[in-house]
């Protein structure tokens, strides 16, 4: 069982449950616009320290974020259209959070302040995916290329430099990149004024209104394995509200937090439609009455209010109000549709698959009291580049959780399938290296069934998923995305090789 180590006494926080619920309307967040429109649009985005109010009654809050907004600036694009964004680091040279110079990437001699810009599920080329160790200074900027050569999808940027990721994305650095295609336009699915991105970020706030990021006891090792608030943001509002009508809207759900598993439920016990996962449409709709997203992955769902007029709705997660929706009550015409056919998924067969690759998940154990930390197959991020594959060809990987927690495993550059999970024995696994299973594979859940980018593997277990690796030959990385795992070695480069020549 993991051993948590001593966490240092915080400062006064917030009383969340003290505050008025539902006086600030649920924000939006603004359009990204392009500084030039040419053949290539050309978008400019500051990543800077400023401040904003979470709620009505608490003081602002200093962030470092993209634009003026926590979540930045959304990001439309088009399947097919190129787009580049210059992404310019303007923030200050000392970091407000606590930075562990024993982590892989943070070491004493280098900066403070770094940043390097990921577009999480993006089909990019290796110099523009924002390699942990591509980070730059502030004063310096990087334009990146997005080729946006796959399909409708909501994807989201965030901050990816090494050591420090959890403290740049905690400080505000995320938002929403969204593809558009004219195969989803085509289906009539609720647009404009009734598609809310949903973008979950929990944090610790101090009574005085500003971020916390706690820390172990150990000054010279301040990092702690878990980082949960009981503040919960929406769209960076707590508590927030929003005014809808008795009609259907489509929900495009990110749970954008370091650590937190969220356990969705509607107060009217309405249900939620899923229409489309990290990757894009399922095949089909899928009704819930909870929905379980962990840190990285997205849900596009249909939210259907047309029965409750004059009603408010809570969202909770489990027995926590995150936010309330008031459904007017004047009855208005809904020209959108949910249809029953979304987008043809095939399922990857797995005889495509030219090699399988057997990876753990694992939990490193010291009896002397340090923190203990995670590994990918038993590798440091530092160790050569194990993971291979070859442009074009399909894999399946084995990802084999011996720890006691869900780890939501994601890789970058490709889509995939989950296959199936099936429990094992870790004991025997952990001391025998035998791979003995406890019991049946279990297929993966109904919404689980289209593309993925970021897969929950359960304790226990091993989740199996199967891979195209198109794209771009280069180096990649795949890592846990709970961000404080990411940032103490549960993260892995890996290198897609372009085939031999014929
Ligand atoms: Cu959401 Cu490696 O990132
Ligand atoms: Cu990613
Ligand atoms: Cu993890």
């Amino acid at each position: 069982m993991a051993h948590l180590p001593p966490v240092a006494k915080a400062p006064p926080l917030l009383n969340v449950d003290r505050l008025t619920p539902f006086v600030d309307p649920l924000p939006r967040p603004p359009i990204a616009q392009p500084i030039r429109k040419n053949r290539i649009p050309l978008f400019r985005i500051p990543i800077h320290e400023f401040s904003a109010q979470i709620h009505r009654d608490v003081p602002a809050t200093r962030f470092w974020g993209y634009g003026n907004s926590v979540p930045g600036p959304t990001i439309e694009a088009r399947s097919g259209q190129e787009i580049l964004v210059e992404w310019q680091n303007k923030l200050p040279a000392k970091h407000f959070l606590p930075i562990d110079h024993n982590l892989m990437g943070a070491e004493k001699d280098n900066p403070e302040v770094r940043t390097v810009v990921h577009v999480h599920g993006a089909k990019v080329p290796p110099e523009s995916d924002g390699y942990p160790q591509d980070w730059y200074v502030p004063g310096l900027s990087k334009t990146y290329h997005y080729p946006n050569q796959q399909d409708a999808a909501m994807l989201w940027y965030h901050d990816h430099a090494m050591g420090i990721n959890r403290l740049n994305v905690c400080a505000g650095m995320f938002g929403a990149f969204i593809i558009r295609d004219s195969q989803e336009e085509a289906l009539n699915l609720p647009n404009g004024d009734f598609e809310i991105p949903l973008i979950l970020t929990d944090r610790m706030i101090r009574a005085d209104g500003q971020l916390y990021y706690p820390v172990s006891q150990l000054a010279d090792a301040p990092w702690l394995p878990e980082y949960f608030g009981d503040a919960v943001l929406v769209n960076g509002k707590l508590l927030p509200y929003l005014e809808v009508q008795p009609r259907k809207y489509r929900v495009r759900l990110l749970n954008g937090s370091n650590g937190r598993f969220y356990f969705l439920t509607l107060s009217n016990s309405q249900p939620f439609h899923h229409i489309g996962s990290d990757q894009g449409l399922l095949a089909n709709p899928v009704e819930a009455q909870r929905l379980a997203i962990s840190p990285g992955e997205r849900m596009d769902l249909i939210l259907d209010f047309t029965n409750h007029a004059g009603e408010n709705i809570i969202l909770n997660d489990q027995t926590v109000k995150i936010m309330q929706f008031r459904v007017a009550k004047a009855k208005v015409a809904d020209p959108s549709s949910l249809p029953p056919n979304l987008r043809a998924t095939p399922r990857t067969p797995e005889s495509t698959a030219i090699r399988t690759r057997r990876l753990t998940l694992e939990e490193v154990d010291f009896l002397t009291g340090e923190p203990d930390f995670h590994l990918l197959d038993g590798k440091r991020w530092h160790e050569p580049i194990s993971e291979t594959p070859i442009l074009d060809t399909t894999e399946i990987w084995e990802l084999l959780n011996l720890t006691d927690d869900t780890h939501p495993i994601h890789l970058h550059l490709v889509r995939f399938q989950v296959l199936d999970r099936r429990p094992l024995n870790t004991g025997v696994y952990l001391y025998q290296k035998k791979l003995v299973y406890t019991g049946d594979a279990v297929p993966p859940e109904p919404h689980e069934l289209g593309w993925k980018d970021t897969v929950r593997a359960t304790p226990g277990a091993c989740t199996r998923i199967i891979v195209n690796f198109s794209g771009y030959p280069g180096r990649y990385v795949w890592h846990c995305h709970i961000l404080e795992h990411e940032d103490n070695e549960m993260m892995r480069p890996y290198q897609v090789i372009a085939p031999p020549k014929a």
